[in-house]
């Protein structure tokens, strides 16, 4: 049981590097088990433990995977011959039912757990299951399994609904290998979908129109493993800039791609913060305080729904009552936990009104999800006084050393494992007291 104890009221000062983006990397580790020809090595893969997890689920599978003692990590697809994915990892993560499309493309067949509702709200797989099914596979729903079966996928039209980064990147990886071409309409326009196409163009694959809402994938009957680098995580960057405001801070973020951050930076600007691009890199100044703004989440190129939370914890201590719409999940969970550090935000369904108080103060706080988690150390780290944030293992999926990069900007941050009363739990209560 660990937690992050964080000591607020020091102003981020330095620079730091930004790690490979989580959400292309899971992608990316699926798409590379597609070749059956060589072996695909990887730079730039965050070490987070959604990771882990897709990692594991591959090597369940019969993938060879592994990291080498540079941090690349090698993928060969060759060996992949199970067509079930275990219950007990795919659970801990949605995006492990890319290996949906990773199987049917491979082997024609697949049986994956439906991932469950989570704590952003019920996240569903039917754009991608009527994706599958429109590409001519054979799709039933049996003890909360989908179990698809298909000779060879078909190309074909398909309209995503919502322009769902999910569906574009799980029929993206489907496509691929399937029989004549699939167009993808309404598509998801992330950088991380962008990062996938040239990862799997390299591999052989014939995809146009990525980064625009009508994709082209004409399939191909055989991809092989390369060499290829992550791009930087937009959303690591993001956070890194709004923990850096919320403290007066000065910051240098080297790995960075500006233009992935382009709606975030104007909303920043607006709210006073002072962003000068360079090359790979931006450097981020507070200002004496900060301003309130209104920001509605929307897809790419949008305000990301990732990183409202970190915002919204930044909108806490502005001068000003800003208005935050979330159009995407269920995302608001989190701010009873900021309530309790003495912020002031009212929610009615989609929307915050948060008035923006002169001082946060630091509590004991409880991360529900990801993005939450960076929020609430955001607002720890400007708060008078002490913050303990527990269930530090969920901020452990998405980030990367996120203590250490904090203390090497000169954050008071450290982490506690207690080990108290951990015999009862590993062999349970005693039935005779
Ligand atoms: C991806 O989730 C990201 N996850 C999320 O990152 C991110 O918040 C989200 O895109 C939006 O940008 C990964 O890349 C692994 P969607 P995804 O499909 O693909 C609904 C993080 O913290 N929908 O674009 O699951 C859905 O409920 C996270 O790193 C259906 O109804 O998002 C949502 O309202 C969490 N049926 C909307 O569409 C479906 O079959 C968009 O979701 C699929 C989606």
């Amino acid at each position: 049981m660990a937690r992050l104890i964080i000591n607020g009221g020091r102003p981020l000062e330095g620079t730091i590097h930004i790690s490979g983006a989580k959400n292309s990397a899971l992608a990316i580790i699926v798409a590379a088990a597609l070749a059956t020809e060589g072996e695909s090595v990887l730079e730039n893969i965050p070490r987070g433990t959604d990771i882990g997890t897709i990692c594991l689920i591959l090597r369940n599978l019969g993938v060879e995977i592994w990291f080498d003692d540079k941090g690349l990590l090698h993928v060969k697809g060759q060996t992949l011959n199970k067509f079930q994915a275990p219950y007990d990892l795919v659970r801990k993560m949605r995006a492990s039912f890319y290996c949906a499309g990773l199987l049917l493309a491979r082997l024609g067949r697949a049986e994956v757990p439906l991932p469950g509702g989570c704590a952003i709200g019920s996240r569903p797989v039917d754009y991608h299951i009527r994706g599958f099914t429109q590409m001519g596979a054979e799709v039933s729903i049996e003890h909360g399994f989908m179990k698809a079966v298909a000779k060879r996928l078909q190309g074909t039209q398909i309209y995503i609904n919502r322009a769902s980064v999910g569906t574009t990147i799980n029929l993206m990886i489907a496509a691929s290998l399937a029989e004549g071409t699939t167009t993808l309409e309404n598509a998801a326009k992330e950088p991380e979908v962008v990062d996938l196409a040239i990862f799997l163009n390299g591999m052989g694959a014939k995809i146009r129109g990525a980064g625009t809402d009508v994709i082209r994938i004409e399939g191909v009957d055989q991809l092989r493993g390369i060499e290829y680098a992550i791009i930087p995580d937009r959303i690591e960057a993001g956070t890194f800039m709004c923990a850096t405001a919320i403290t007066g801070g000065d910051v240098v973020l080297k790995n960075v791609v500006a233009e992935h951050l382009r709606v975030p930076i104007v909303k920043m600007e607006e709210a006073g913060i002072i962003v000068e691009k360079g090359i790979n890199e931006l450097r981020v100044r507070a200002p004496e305080r900060l301003k309130a703004i209104d920001v509605e989440t929307t897809p790419y190129p949008g305000f990301p729904t990732d990183l409202q939370q970190p915002l919204v914890a930044c909108m806490c201590v502005a001068e000003g009552t800003s208005v935050v719409r979330e159009t995407i999940f269920d995302r608001f969970r989190y701010v009873d936990e900021l309530r309790r550090m003495g912020a002031d935000i009212k929610t009615e369904r989609e929307t915050a009104i948060i008035r923006g108080v002169s001082q946060l103060t630091g509590a004991p706080v409880e991360i529900t999800d990801l993005r939450a988690g960076a929020a609430l150390a955001i607002a720890a780290l400007a708060a008078q006084g002490e913050t303990e944030l527990y269930g530090v293992d969920i901020l452990d999926r998405g980030y990367e050393h996120f203590e250490t990069k904090l203390r090497a900007l000169g954050a008071d941050v450290r982490r506690e494992v207690t080990a108290e009363g951990s015999d009862l739990f590993e062999q349970g209560y005693p039935i005779e007291v």
